[in-house]
């Protein structure tokens, strides 16, 4: 089993990385595989509608965003972690999702979602919302804790400090990989459910 983390900051050593290397060094507890990226400081631009991606499932722009895909295509899991930027997820992040749950056209049907935010002070719980917006149109359960995934702290390294919030971080993780193992034997078990056909409606007609 495996698991593909998402960081959205641009500090490799910050707050989120370590956040999500908290629950990277429980799903290799758990015997799941963990890979780690970091995407803030890449140039990654937001969706231009330009609908290359109806017809080709990748994004015209050939970047991280098509190398991630695939590693999300084989992945049971996805974690994405975003520092708070005024009150919302890190653009950088964004832009990266946006791209990627719209240009795939893989099925993302049961393979489970978490997201973290990490915050000096403010706005984790709408970011958090914000993220498992992403998972909640795709077919993907949302792993929880036993609070909203939020981790404090304003410098490099000051999160390590906030114990509540890591410990609502390890066990995501330990309630993530029962989810995905169990998944896993439902599978095999009952296979995935089918949808029924599915009609758009825009509200106008
Ligand atoms: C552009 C910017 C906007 C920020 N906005 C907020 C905010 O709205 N609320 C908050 O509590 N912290 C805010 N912060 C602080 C970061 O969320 C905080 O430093 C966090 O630890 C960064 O995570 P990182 O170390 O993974 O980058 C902001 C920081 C930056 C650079």
């Amino acid at each position: 089993m495996k698991v593909l983390l998402i960081n959205g900051s641009p500090r490799v050593n910050g707050n989120t990385a370590l956040a999500l290397k908290q629950m990277a060094e429980v799903f290799q507890e758990q015997g799941i595989e963990a890979e780690l990226f970091h995407a803030g400081k890449e140039p990654i631009r937001g969706c231009v509608a330009c609908g290359s991606c109806y017809k080709t499932g990748r994004c015209i722009f050939d970047d991280l965003v098509n190398e991630l895909a695939t590693k999300f295509e084989a992945a049971d899991g996805l974690v994405v972690g975003s520092p708070v930027y005024y009150a919302s997820a890190n653009g950088t992040l964004v832009a990266l999702l946006d791209r990627l749950f719209y240009s795939t056209h893989f099925s993302k049907q049961m393979k489970v979602g978490a997201s973290v935010a990490v915050a000096r002070r403010g706005g984790c719980s709408a970011t958090f919302d914000q993220l498992n917006k992403y998972f909640t149109i795709s077919g993907m359960p949302v792993a929880s804790s036993h609070y909203w995934n939020s981790v404090h702290g304003t410098a490099p390294g000051e999160a390590q400090q906030d114990a509540e919030g890591i410990a609502t971080v390890r066990n995501l993780a330990k309630n993530m990989a029962f989810l995905m193992k169990s998944i896993e034997l439902g599978k095999q078990r009952y296979g995935l459910p089918e949808y029924d056909k599915r009609s758009m409606t825009n509200f106008i007609r």
